[in-house]
């Protein structure tokens, strides 16, 4: 039994829920089996003999969960941030996603991908890849040998695209089963498949129809955009008259939420009352991804309501609408974008804290994987080990001051280690 037992030492800093962090100083963080087992100021007896990792005055957190990036556009990132969403996809992704035909140019920039991935505080993500199954398959293959927990999607795509990366109705689905096959045969660890319908304007009714049917039959989850930018939204409204509102639309087709249907909708900037009403009944999850509400001229989310009504929420770096896989990023920035809210649209929404977005950064995503993103008992042993050495005060800090800062200067730089349901990450 011992060899099953890890046990990590030092500031052990996490969110049971929304409003407080739970801070054990100088404590042991005890792994068995790959789920945590208890936190403790003093080791219990029983527990004495087995191997302590000593990370001294290190912060260790849970690892943190990006509910969604698209591992396509990350050599685009910080290109085209003059645009707005609906010419930055004409113009910078489009292209860059069709370069995803050819396998060495998806080998080199998924490797990358999947390399600083890996040295960031992310162990869990949910991904987008291209229309593309050999480079989606190769996508995968670079995720597994991580070490990450990933869903990764197939994109669906067959109308308003240019024809270069359009998929036949047909053809998307038949894709769509042949990939689902691969990932069957691969019997891939830590990777899963998602479905991916890229959002409403470029997936036909006959498409979402499709996808249904393998959704009913394989039970898989789905991931996609919604309501993020007022042209899209209102090119929605226009594509489908019938729907109610905007995620009315992925409801019609069954692909939003509900007990056998788990789904991520990314954005939801501009979800009305009844929208919201839905996702809430639905346990749809939100993936809030301020970086890219911001650079792509979208938004603010209203993330106060969201948290307020305990909708289902976590962070998106959304690569490459946001410049950076550092989730740390996406945290500081959620608090900077809320505080603009505040000030400049609703000052009956209090602007996020430090607990708010981290508990939406570990936990609130998270909880798609099931027990993630908390150093509650029972949950996944994800640890990373924070080392803030690097950046220097000239006073003592507490635990929580520490992470406070980390959440506005940490990069890969502070990962001293890090662990998925137990096993360590060579960083
Ligand atoms: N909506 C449809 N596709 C995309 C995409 O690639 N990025 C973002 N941010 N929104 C989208
Ligand atoms: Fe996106």
């Amino acid at each position: 039994m011992r060899k099953n037992i890890l046990i990590l030492k030092g500031n052990i800093i996490y969110t049971k829920t929304p409003e407080e962090f739970t801070v054990c100083e100088h404590s042991y963080l005890v792994c068995r089996d790959g789920s945590v087992d208890g936190i403790y100021r003093t080791l219990p007896f029983r527990l004495g003999g087995n191997p302590i990792r000593d990370f001294g005055d290190c912060l260790i957190i849970p690892g943190l969960t990006d509910l969604h990036v698209h591992a396509p556009q990350y050599p685009l990132r910080g290109f085209g941030m003059d645009q707005e969403l609906l010419d930055w996809l004409e113009a910078n992704i489009f292209p860059e996603e069709a370069r995803y035909e050819d396998m060495d140019y998806a080998g080199r920039a998924y490797g990358i991908f999947a390399e600083n991935l890996k040295r960031s505080a992310t162990t869990r993500a949910c991904v987008f890849a291209t229309v593309h199954r050999p480079a989606t398959m190769k996508l995968m293959d670079l995720l597994e040998q991580t070490g990450l927990e990933t869903f990764v999607g197939k994109v669906n795509m067959d109308r308003n695209c240019p024809g270069y990366i359009c998929e036949e109705t047909q053809e998307s689905l038949d894709e769509t089963e042949d990939w689902l096959r691969d990932v069957a045969g691969r019997n891939y660890q830590h990777t899963r498949p998602v479905l991916t319908p890229r959002f409403i304007p470029a997936c036909s009714d006959a498409l979402m129809e499709g996808l249904k049917k393998i959704q009913a039959e394989s039970h898989l989850p789905v991931q996609s955009h919604l309501s993020e930018n007022p042209q899209e939204a209102a090119w929605v409204a226009e594509l489908c008259p019938d729907a109610e509102f905007y995620g009315d639309a992925y409801d019609r087709s069954g692909l939003f939420g509900g007990a056998d249907c788990l789904t991520i909708m990314a954005h939801c900037v501009y979800s009305d009352d009844r929208e919201i009403a839905r996702m809430k009944e639905k346990g749809v999850f939100i993936a809030h991804c301020p970086e890219s509400n911001m650079n792509l001229s979208s938004g603010i989310a209203p993330v106060r309501r969201y948290l307020d009504e305990g909708m289902r929420i976590g962070l998106g770096s959304d690569v490459a609408g946001g410049s950076t896989e550092n989730l740390f990023r996406a945290m500081s920035f959620a608090v900077q974008a809320s505080k603009m809210r505040w000030r400049l649209t609703d000052q009956t929404e209090a602007p996020l804290t430090a607990e708010e977005v981290f508990y939406m950064a570990s936990k609130g995503g998270g909880a798609f994987f099931g027990k993630a993103g908390s150093f509650e008992n029972g949950y996944d042993f994800d640890a990373v080990v924070l080392d803030d050495s690097r950046l220097k005060s000239p006073r003592p800090l507490d635990i929580r001051s520490r992470l406070e800062r980390m959440i506005y200067l940490a990069d890969e730089r502070e990962i001293r280690a890090k662990f998925v349901k137990g096993q360590e990450i060579s960083l």
